[in-house]
C-alpha cells in the first residue's frame, strides 16, 4: 500500500486507536430532503467536531460545507436510482475519480447490492472504480446495502462483506446483526456499521457498543444522529463508545446530560 493511500486511510480511521466515527449525511442522493438534513450546513456544523469523517455527495459538499472545514471527506460516488423508483440501489458510477481528487477527498463510497437481479452491475461498477481509485491512492468504502427483499442476517452480511473485501474495498460498511463477530471474522478489511432507521437513542448506542465489541472499527451513522432529539448529545455519546471505551449506560448518561 502506497504512502498516499495510507495517509488518506489515517484521515478516516483514527491511527491512535484504529477506530472511526463517520457521520453519514449522503441520504439526499436517493431520498431527497431527508428529515434532519433539510439544511446540511446547519445540521453538520455542530456535529463535525465529534466525527472523524463526513460522508456525503459532491452536491452537498459544494453547497453546504465550508471549504476550510477541518473534516476529512468520504465522497459518495455511486448512484442511479431513487427511493420512489424501481430497482432501489441499482447503482453505477456517478462521480469520476478526477472529480473526487479535485474535491480533495480522503476516500470514496460505492454501494453494491449482492443478491439483487442487477448485482453484476454494482459488483463490476465497484471493481472498476477500485482500479481507478488505487491509481491515485484513494481508499474505497464499499457500502453493502441491503435491498428490501434481502435478510439482514449474519449469513447474508458475511457474504456481502467478504465479497466487497475480495473485490478490493479498503473498508466495508454493513449492518449490525446477531452473531456479528462471524461477519468480522471472515472479512479481512476494517468494518463499520451503518445506523439504519432511527431507533431510541439507548438502543442505537447499545448497537454501536455491541458492534465494537464484536470487532467493528466504528460506525458510519446518519439518521440515529441527525434525527435524534439531541444530535450533538448523540454524536458525543457515539464518539465516547467508539473512542473512549464508554459502556452503553455511560454513553446514554452522557447523552442525557448533554442538554444540561
Ligand atoms: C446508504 O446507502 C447511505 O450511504 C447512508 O449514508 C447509510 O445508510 C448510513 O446512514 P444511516 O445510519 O442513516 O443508515
Amino acid at each position: 500500500m502506497d504512502w498516499g493511500m495510507k495517509n488518506r486511510l489515517s484521515k478516516i480511521i483514527n491511527p491512535k486507536d484504529g477506530h472511526t466515527v463517520m457521520l453519514a449525511v449522503d441520504h439526499g442522493y436517493f431520498m431527497g430532503p431527508t428529515t434532519g438534513l433539510e439544511n446540511i450546513k446547519t445540521t453538520t456544523e455542530p456535529l463535525i467536531r465529534y466525527a472523524d469523517t463526513l460522508m456525503l455527495t459532491r452536491g452537498a459538499l459544494r453547497n453546504y460545507i465550508d471549504p476550510s472545514a477541518k473534516i476529512p471527506i468520504v465522497l459518495r460516488v455511486s448512484s442511479g436510482t431513487s427511493i420512489v423508483g424501481k430497482d432501489l440501489l441499482h447503482e453505477g458510477t456517478a462521480v469520476s475519480i478526477e472529480e473526487a481528487i479535485r474535491l480533495n477527498v480522503a476516500g470514496v463510497a460505492y454501494s453494491i447490492l449482492v443478491g439483487a437481479p442487477f448485482e453484476r452491475d454494482t459488483i463490476l461498477g465497484i471493481s472498476k472504480y477500485i482500479n481507478e481509485a488505487e491509481n491515485f491512492g484513494i481508499p474505497v468504502l464499499a457500502v453493502t446495502a441491503v435491498g428490501k427483499d434481502m435478510a439482514k442476517d449474519e449469513r447474508y452480511l458475511s457474504l456481502a462483506s467478504r465479497m466487497a473485501a475480495e473485490l478490493g474495498a479498503h473498508i466495508v460498511k454493513t449492518y449490525f446483526c446477531k452473531d456479528f463477530e462471524k461477519v468480522i471474522e471472515t472479512c479481512p478489511v476494517p468494518v463499520v456499521i451503518a445506523g439504519g432507521k432511527k431507533q431510541p437513542e439507548e438502543e442505537a448506542l447499545k448497537m454501536a457498543y455491541d458492534a465494537l465489541q464484536a470487532g467493528a472499527i466504528g460506525v458510519d451513522m446518519g439518521r440515529n444522529v441527525f434525527q435524534s432529539t439531541d444530535p450533538v448529545g448523540m454524536i458525543r455519546a457515539v464518539n465516547a463508545i467508539v473512542h473512549r471505551k464508554f459502556s452503553p449506560k455511560e454513553a446514554y448518561d452522557l447523552f442525557k446530560s448533554n442538554k444540561n
